[in-house]
């Protein structure tokens, strides 16, 4: 039998949680789950043509985030299947998916099967609030079982993946999550948790803004919910930027073309 792994990044959990709804409707136990954004993950296996691998990255300025870029062009597919996902906050996920699928298919992958799905916005948690909600949860299952499905299936058909090349340049995000020094209580959660050592052990209510990658992990671990977003330049980005995308989108899933 064919061994199922997952291979993601998840600053917030939502990317998570994508990967969970999908490993479970393809109904194969999961050989190993790997979080890349966990700076002392476990090492990445070999993958072989026995593997399939779901990987899954968060969408960051319509590209996919540097360090999981880096990561992933580190590892080898050796012919294993791939499921490459994207989630993104309903603005766009621009040249995302078309990064991932580049990458995995360099790296010696064979992609079955791709999709963008729609999780709450990271910065701006009014834009899809909640998601994936429920009908999000219907069409990772119905992808799941699909690509499940696809695993048997010898493909010689193209996957149609929106997007440019050079892909759009990433222009970072002006904003950082800041800490309250009276309510930190200085568990060190945030520091051992942050992807990319912004937060300083000594005074973890400070962020490193020229390290931080404003992936918002540290509010969402701390259990003092001392960590957020502050000040006037976050409110008015914030409200411009939730008038502008709060539109609903829906997921979007693409197989390989008949041929
Ligand atoms: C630095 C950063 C940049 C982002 N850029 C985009 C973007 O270009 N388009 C979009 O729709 N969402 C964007 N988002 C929202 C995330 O893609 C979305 O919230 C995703 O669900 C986060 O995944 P996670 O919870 O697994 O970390 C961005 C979030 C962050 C933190």
């Amino acid at each position: 039998m064919r061994k199922l792994n997952a291979l993601y990044f998840s600053a917030t959990a939502t990317t998570r949680k994508c990967v969970t709804a999908v490993a479970s409707a393809m109904n194969i136990p999961l050989t190993s789950s790997i979080n890349i954004a966990d700076i002392n993950h476990p090492p990445i296996p070999d993958y072989s043509k026995d593997d399939a691998v779901i990987v899954a990255v968060p969408v960051y300025g319509g590209r996919i985030p540097s360090l999981a870029a880096d990561i992933l062009r580190q590892i080898e597919g050796d012919g294993a299947k791939a499921i490459a996902i994207v989630v993104y906050g309903n603005r766009d996920y621009d040249d995302a998916l078309l990064e991932l699928t580049d990458i995995l298919k360099a790296q010696k992958f064979q992609v079955i099967a791709a999709a963008a799905f729609i999780g709450q916005h990271s910065i701006f948690p009014k834009v899809a609030a909640s998601r994936p909600d429920k009908s999000d949860m219907k069409k990772l299952t119905e992808f799941g079982k699909i690509c499940s499905q696809l695993l048997d299936t010898e493909i010689r058909g193209e996957l149609k993946i929106k997007g440019n090349r050079p892909y759009k340049k990433y222009g970072g995000v002006p904003v950082h999550p800041e800490g309250s020094q009276v309510k930190c209580i200085s568990c060190g959660t945030c520091v051992e948790l942050c992807p990319v050592a912004a937060i300083n052990p000594k005074q973890p209510w400070t962020t490193d803004p020229t390290v931080c990658i404003s992936c918002g992990r540290c509010i969402s671990v701390c259990r003092q919910s001392a960590r957020n977003y502050k000040g006037i330049k976050y409110n008015i980005i914030g409200t411009i930027f939730t008038a502008a995308f709060s539109k609903r989108k829906e997921p979007e899933l693409i197989y390989p073309s008949k041929t």
